[in-house]
């Protein structure tokens, strides 16, 4: 099916956390394989796999010492590709990683080029990027602040600095090397050839570095990623490219290309506004970034997100909303990470599944495709004492057993604790319970994804924002042909009296989840009660099918009417 990833919601899952098959306390690939039909029942389409290769494991996987393979703790290649056909069976779509820009110091490649006595060094001396000063390319930002203060390190063996985006033991490959640009394609190749339905690019920003720049976003990289993008279009026609450029808008802009580079972006700076938004119950922060959003090629889509695997990252903010977010959202240290938040979703929002729903009805109606963060379906909590961004790669919590159904290893010897504090503890938050329970989040979400897989405007369809009278109310209308949806939200804890002109409905609408009539005449503004933190989703058939001109829709002054087809 052709852009099937317009209509897909993601779950992004690891598969360390998620489920342990052979008792050694680290979740492994059969042991994801057999909870496949969790995540069907649940509603997602696609998993997004973190990584799995060979690797020491100093960055979670991010850190490559080999591309060919499966690290063993996680299984064999065998298992990925009986994932991968389970997960088709059941019409489940897989992403893997691809992580271009470095390997671990650990790859045989960096240590035969740091090595003048390896017997490899002449193959691979300029695999990597090398220097006899550590003060090249001054102006690029150093990424993780809170572990490094360069981005060279100095290696005593070969005598010279190597430069690293991210932790020091993870030197950047040089993509001046023609060797290396050609290696990258066969690894993809090879992921490809394991069946998988897309590829998300790790780190895609920073893969060439030239003086008198910040090292991203150059014409050099963009030129090379519409290389693999039309390597992979003439080897898998199909296969979806996702791209994590943490950039602005206009930036990121650049990584569609002409339809011939990426399919999909994550939309990372209308994350942190969402949260915003919701602090200050106010929903100019979404308007406004949405004003910054380009429109994109025919192909193309954005991905939207509350939170991942990382921190909840604040660079493509300003320092006061910055100031804001921490403030709010991170009012203790530890919860802080380099530019960030390292917090799960509910301890965001302290567990108000008021609030978190509402989040949850933004991220699934606003433009895109959604994705899902593993355990924030049960509203998992995290767990700041642990080190890095491990504080939300804790266990998935299955059910109120020891261990939580996670892993039958004794306690001590899983890869992380569970989290067992009295508010998150898997006692009491845990997939077993809340299915049992109707009124749970984890409920909720299913028939959310399910309400949401019904309606092809959400994924497809343009959007326009409305403008009703109380700041707190985000609205706006999805249209497509079949069909024209009306979203509101309430930003705010009190509840809200709108009345809003939206011409195109014609036909009372309906309310998606309940099925209810809302009273309405045509021609006369929509009138209804919101209360705290709701939100409604309507339904109505368009008056005319095909065009709807700008100024019927667009009552918010100054905003581009967006148009993701
Ligand atoms: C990406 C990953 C992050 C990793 C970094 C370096 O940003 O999401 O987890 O640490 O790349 O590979
Ligand atoms: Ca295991």
């Amino acid at each position: 099916m052709r852009d099937w990833y317009k209509d897909a919601v993601f779950y992004e899952v690891s598969v360390r956390a998620f489920a342990d098959s052979n008792g050694d306390g680290i979740g492994d690939l059969p042991g994801l394989t057999s909870r496949l039909d969790y995540l069907q029942d649940l509603g997602v389409d696609t998993l997004w796999l973190l990584p799995i290769l060979p690797s020491p494991l100093r960055d979670d996987g991010y850190d490559v010492s080999d591309y060919f393979g499966v690290h063993p703790v996680y299984g064999t290649l065998e298992d990925y590709r009986q994932l991968v056909r389970q997960a088709h069976r059941r019409g489940l779509r897989i992403i893997a990683e691809l992580i271009p820009n470095h390997t671990s110091d650990e790859h045989p490649w960096f240590r035969a080029s740091r090595d003048p006595q390896h017997s490899e060094h002449a193959t691979y001396r300029d695999w990597y990027v090398w220097s006899e000063t550590d003060e090249r390319y001054p102006d690029a930002r150093i990424i993780f602040l809170d572990s490094e203060r360069s981005n060279w390190t100095y290696d005593p063996l070969r005598g010279a600095y190597y430069w690293h985006r991210f932790f020091y033991h993870q030197p950047d490959l040089n993509y001046d090397n023609p060797e290396v640009q050609r290696m990258m394609l066969k690894v993809i190749q090879f992921w490809i050839d394991q069946g998988v339905d897309g590829i998300r690019v790790d780190a895609p920003a920073y893969l060439y570095e030239r003086e008198g720049t910040n090292c991203e976003n150059l014409p050099e990289t963009h030129a090379y990623l519409k290389r693999l993008r039309a390597f992979v279009d003439a080897y898998a026609p199909g296969t979806m490219l996702l791209s994590e450029a943490n950039q602005w808008p206009e930036e990121v802009r650049g990584y569609f290309g002409e339809g011939d580079e990426f399919h999909m972006n994550f939309h990372f700076p209308l994350m942190p506004r969402i949260f915003i938004a919701l602090a200050k119950a106010d929903r100019s922060p979404i308007e406004w970034i949405l004003s910054r959003t380009p429109g994109l090629p025919a192909c193309c889509q954005w991905g939207t997100f509350l939170r991942n695997h990382d921190e909840l990252t604040l660079e493509m903010v300003t320092p006061e909303e910055r100031r804001l977010m921490w403030d709010v959202y991170a009012p203790e240290r530890r919860m802080r990470l380099n530019l960030g938040i390292r917090r799960r979703l509910a301890p965001l929002l302290d567990s108000d599944v008021r609030r978190i729903k509402l989040a949850n009805s933004i991220l699934l109606t606003l433009v895109g495709s959604p994705f899902l963060y593993y355990g924030d379906e049960i509203g998992m909590g995290d767990n700041i004492w642990l080190e890095d961004r491990d504080t939300v790669r804790t266990p998935m919590q299955w059910d109120n057993s020891p261990n939580a159904g996670f892993s039958t290893a004794p306690a001590e010897s899983l890869y992380a604790p569970l989290i067992d504090d009295p508010a998150y503890g898997y006692q009491r938050v845990n997939v077993e319970a809340q299915l049992a329970d109707p009124r749970s989040l984890l409920n909720w979400t299913r028939r959310a994804l399910r309400v949401r897989r019904q309606h092809p405007a959400f994924g497809q369809g343009s959007m326009c924002l409305l403008a009703p009278d109380s700041p707190a109310v985000l609205a706006y209308v999805r249209q497509h042909p079949q069909e024209t949806l009306l979203v509101l939200n309430n930003l705010s804890p009190d509840s809200q009296e709108v009345s809003l002109n939206v011409p195109d409905l014609e036909h009372p609408p309906v309310d998606l989840f309940t099925g209810k009539v809302l009273a309405h005449r045509p021609g006369a503004p929509l009138r209804l009660q919101l209360a705290g933190y709701a939100y409604r989703w309507f339904q109505s058939r368009p008056r005319a099918y095909g065009h709807i001109t700008d100024e019927l829709f667009c009552q918010a002054p100054n905003l581009a009417r967006h148009d993701d087809g």
